[in-house]
């Protein structure tokens, strides 16, 4: 018989095997037999490497994925059926079971529904080893968890990620929905109350829980988990909100301009492009097709967008241009409104003696001007910003009215306000019908409430 040591093995799965042999409280050697035990014995639980490229190509490539957690709680065999629910619904369903779910249904029978293998550990050796909370995050486009147990939405609330279920919902960037079940004491205690307020607060969907007899005799009041159905169709409106703005193009121009005066300097400013990448990326989650045409600035391009990097005003207008026709332009730069007049091919030299070069400017194309006035391929929404210090709302009127724009957000760019790089903005929206005020919130918040705004004009006027 062949003959192998832990010591023959690479370096990282020898390291997953300590941390698999810690977290059991076993010598590695322990667990590595254990390991074998289980194989040897064809243990449901053990995973399979080759089943979940197999099944999880199986379902429609375009198919929208629901990451499905389950809870521990007497409820948890309504999942079975949500999850036939769900695929039914042509969604591509993948399942998360607590260890205190195991106590009420098996990965085996889950995974038998879900036609691949259900995810159980944090760290799992046949899945990239801690990357795998962060990969089930991200890969879904809704998270579902059915039952939500008291403990779950007490973690989930206080941010904890202890086991992989906790770590997924504290990673995902998409929409949760709990489908809360417990007992109607548990359910009416003021901690769970308290939660579940924070949970609303932090933009959590919920379905249920309804009221009916619970599985201790005698026991009735809220505390049910709503039925498959219910879930499903909370589910899918939620799945549907989450992209209003699918088949829809749009432009979005981002971050400052640099405007050469030599080789090596510039004219440019303090913009930091965070509310232009902000909006593109609300613009690609909300499903629409963004280009995002950015100047020189020190952040990501945002993930799901095509993002073109310019540096001066003139190339910038060139890009807004070649990404046309677009449904709506939303022009968040702040572009330089001069340029050297004639920048030098060479860098300009300091000679001892004489004059300071005058640097003489000329006006750059108004990009967002040119656009709204285009004769042909006007984007059906135009949208500007206007950097104002005084008189904001006035000045943001006329601005609206000189550019030719639809819509034009006004915010007070004064520097007691912040806002000029940093995280939050104050924005004052001016349309033909007037101006609205919008509370301060984060550019990643005004970004949200842009693209709501946006979807509610493209559905008006369709
Ligand atoms: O004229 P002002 O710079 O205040 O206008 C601001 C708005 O116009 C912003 O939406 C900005 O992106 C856009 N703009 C532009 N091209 C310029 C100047 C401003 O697109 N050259």
């Amino acid at each position: 018989m062949a003959s192998l040591t832990v010591r023959q093995l690479d370096d990282k799965l020898k390291q997953q095997l300590r941390l698999r042999a810690a977290r059991h409280g076993r010598s590695v050697e322990d667990e590595v037999r254990s390991i074998l035990r289980a194989a040897a014995d064809e243990e449901p639980a053990a995973p399979v490497p080759a089943a979940p490229a197999a099944a999880e190509t199986a379902t429609a490539p375009q198919a929208k994925r629901v990451l499905l957690i389950i809870g521990g709680g007497i409820a948890a065999y309504k999942s079975l059926d949500l999850i036939r629910r769900l695929k039914e619904r042509g969604l591509a369903v993948r399942c998360i079971l607590t260890k205190a779910a195991q106590e009420f249904i098996t990965p085996l029978s889950a995974g038998a529904i879900v036609g691949a293998r259900v995810f159980t550990d944090l760290f799992d050796p046949a899945h990239e080893f801690d990357v795998g909370h962060i990969r089930l995050a991200r890969e879904a486009d809704l998270v579902v968890v059915a039952p939500a147990t008291a403990d779950l939405m007490a973690k989930f609330a206080g941010g904890h990620a202890d086991d992989l279920a906790t770590a997924v919902l504290l990673a995902t960037g998409a929409n949760v929905l709990l489908a809360p079940a417990m007992n109607p004491l548990m359910w009416a205690n003021k901690a769970t109350q308290r939660n579940l307020a924070q949970l609303a607060a932090d933009g959590v969907a919920l379905v249920g829980p309804n009221e009916g007899e619970m599985a201790e005799a005698g026991e009735r009041g809220p505390g049910r988990m709503a039925e498959p159905l219910e879930i499903v169709a909370a589910a899918a409106a939620l799945l549907a909100r989450a992209q209003p703005l699918k088949g829809k193009r749009m432009l979005v121009t981002s971050g400052p301009t640099h405007e050469p005066i030599d080789p090596v300097r510039y004219i440019a400013n303090r913009s930091s492009g965070k509310q232009g990448h902000a909006i593109a990326a609300a613009a690609a989650a909300a499903g629409a097709d963004v280009t995002l045409v950015s100047g020189p600035v020190g952040l990501p391009d945002p993930p799901g967008v095509t993002t073109v990097h310019v540096e001066s005003a003139r190339d910038m207008l060139a890009a807004a241009e070649r990404a046309l026709p677009v449904d709506v332009a939303v022009f968040a730069a702040a572009v330089a409104d001069w340029r050297a007049a004639s920048a030098g091919a060479q860098k300009l030299k300091k000679v001892p003696g004489q004059a300071v070069p005058a640097l003489a400017l000329t006006e750059n194309p108004d990009i967002l001007a040119s656009i709204a006035q285009r004769k042909t391929q006007r984007p059906r929404l135009v949208i500007g910003f206007a950097a104002e210090t005084e008189n904001v709302t006035a000045n943001a009127k006329a601005k609206r009215t000189r550019k030719g724009c639809d819509w034009i957000l006004a915010n007070d760019v004064s520097p007691q306000t912040g806002i000029m790089g940093g995280d939050r903005n104050t924005i004052e929206l001016v349309t033909a019908r007037g101006s609205e005020a919008w509370p301060p919130q984060s550019k990643d918040d005004v970004a949200a409430t842009l693209i709501d705004r946006i979807a509610d004009a493209l559905k008006d006027h369709p």
